[in-house]
């Protein structure tokens, strides 16, 4: 199942799922990015009971977790720091350089989730070349089948710096897949990704959940071209 809902500011809608998903204690992998700080910020005023819930993060860059550039530091900014009951939070850990926090990223998750990952939710955002957490467009880390976290040693994109990412089987097994894309600058991506048909080059367009939703918030600048 899949459904396009566009919004005037879709980071209001994803700032009450998270907390919706967190209140009952949900396993939710964040993602970084610029566009979702906005929703974070709006989750950390909700203020939901996020203490039984476990935060886990879409792709990192291999960075220290206070860098500007770390995803882990923008989402404790915005939302983790920033709650009267904060979650367990599970972070890919950028300072050991992309193979190590793979394989130290992987073990945590067959540990805690199992050999059949089923994330309650997955936020995700998009890159303006269609890339999604750290699948960038012609890259080996597309095909990877047998590992739920993947070294990404040359990023397609800024900053140039490595990443781990999740790959397609533990983004695809989730429950809920949630998009959130906003600006014009993404209205082409949006087309490829979302589109029909959708481009297969366009790593966007091959998150489809086996068994699970997927919503893609949208504002209008970002949905122009659908
Ligand atoms: C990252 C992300 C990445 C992001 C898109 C969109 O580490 O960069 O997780 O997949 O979601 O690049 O980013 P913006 O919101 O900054 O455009």
């Amino acid at each position: 199942m899949r459904e396009i809902r566009v919004f005037e500011d879709p980071g209001v809608a994803v700032a009450d799922r998270l907390s919706e998903v967190a209140e009952g204690g949900g396993q939710i992998v964040l993602t970084g990015g610029s566009t979702p700080r906005g929703a974070y910020a709006l989750a950390a005023q909700i203020d939901a009971d996020w203490s039984r819930a476990t935060v886990w993060f879409s792709d990192e860059r291999m960075v220290r977790p206070d860098h500007p550039d770390s995803n882990f530091a923008m989402a404790s900014k915005a939302l983790l720091s920033r709650l009267t009951r904060p979650p367990t939070i599970v972070r890919i850990p950028g300072e050991l350089g992309a193979d190590a926090a793979a394989g130290a990223y992987e073990a945590l998750l067959r540990e805690r989730m199992g050999s059949d990952p089923r994330f309650d939710l997955i936020l995700l955002g998009l890159g303006p070349d269609s890339h999604v957490a750290s699948l960038f467009p012609g890259k080996p880390e597309l095909d990877e089948h047998a590992r739920f976290a993947a070294p990404v040693p040359l990023a397609g994109m800024d900053p140039q710096v490595p990443r781990v990412t999740l790959t397609y089987p533990v983004l695809n097994g989730a429950r809920e897949v949630d998009f959130l894309v906003a600006g014009a600058d993404k209205a082409d991506a949006v087309a490829r990704a979302f589109g029909d048909p959708p481009d297969p080059d366009a790593p966007a367009s091959r998150v489809r959940t086996t068994a699970g939703s997927m919503f893609v918030f949208l504002d209008e600048a970002a949905a122009a071209r659908l």
